[in-house]
């Protein structure tokens, strides 16, 4: 199963990246935790990549296309977060070509502005797990054996950074909508609606499009 998941931030990429990472063992690459994950070990990588990333900027694409790539060889992946230009797109097709491969759906959550700065407002993420939660919505769990925590608010989720994230999303990442539609492969998804029936609807779009394993 090779899967795109487009959307705003706040949109709920990553939340049903990992539902749908478990429903299907699929492995879930957010470039979005990689970014993050360079940062948080202080590598060369990381320092270069933080100031992109704590003002709401894209990485040049060059740096995230060689963060993703290897991940692009495990056979049955969600990219979250990746492509989000028309040259990460066109170096995705590429690799993929290299790979002799396709991809089989590509998912855009959509979901207007005013509800995603709500949304990400009142997002935790795990520090143990990595795992998603949102404080009313999908709030962490109190079994500490289910997931530990501690469970801390992204320090890229500050109003002004998010505001910065949502118009890069329009002006950049959007237009990639026409350019799946165009390759016949793109289905849209209302992520307006509770957790559950997004996924439900996610895994219908992709299921159809025999995406998912036997
Ligand atoms: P990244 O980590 O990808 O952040 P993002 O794009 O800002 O997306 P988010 O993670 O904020 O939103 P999401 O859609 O995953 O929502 P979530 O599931 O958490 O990227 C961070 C940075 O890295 C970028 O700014 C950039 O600098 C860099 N980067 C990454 N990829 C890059 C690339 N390809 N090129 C260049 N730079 C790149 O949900 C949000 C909240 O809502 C949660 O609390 C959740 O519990 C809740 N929620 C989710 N769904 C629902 C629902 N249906 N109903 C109610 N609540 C819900």
């Amino acid at each position: 199963m090779r899967i795109v998941l487009l959307g705003p931030q706040g949109a709920g990429k990553g939340t049903q990246a990992s539902r749908l990472a478990e429903k299907t063992g699929a492995e879930h690459v957010s470039t979005g935790d990689l970014v993050r994950a360079e940062i948080k070990q202080g590598t060369e990588l990381g320092k270069k990549v933080q100031e992109y990333n704590d003002k709401g900027e894209l990485v040049p694409d060059e740096i995230i296309v060689e963060m993703a790539k290897p991940h692009l060889k495990s056979g049955s992946w969600i990219l979250d977060g990746f492509p989000r230009t028309e040259g990460q797109a066109k170096a995705l097709d590429e690799a993929l070509g290299d790979l002799s491969v396709g991809l089989d759906k590509v998912v855009a959550l959509e979901a207007p502005d005013e509800d995603l700065v709500q949304r990400l407002s009142g997002r935790r993420q795990s520090e143990a797990t990595g795992k998603i939660y949102h404080v009313e919505h999908d709030p962490p769990p109190e079994d500490l054996e289910e997931d530990p925590g501690p469970f801390v608010q992204r320090y890229d989720d500050t109003e002004q950074a998010i505001r910065r994230r949502l118009a890069v999303y329009h002006e950049q990442t959007e237009p990639l909508k026409d350019y799946y539609a165009d390759q016949g492969l793109l289905a849209t998804v209302d992520a307006t609606r509770g957790i559950p029936e997004v996924t439900e609807e996610m895994l219908r779009a992709v299921g159809e499009a025999g995406g998912l394993p036997a």
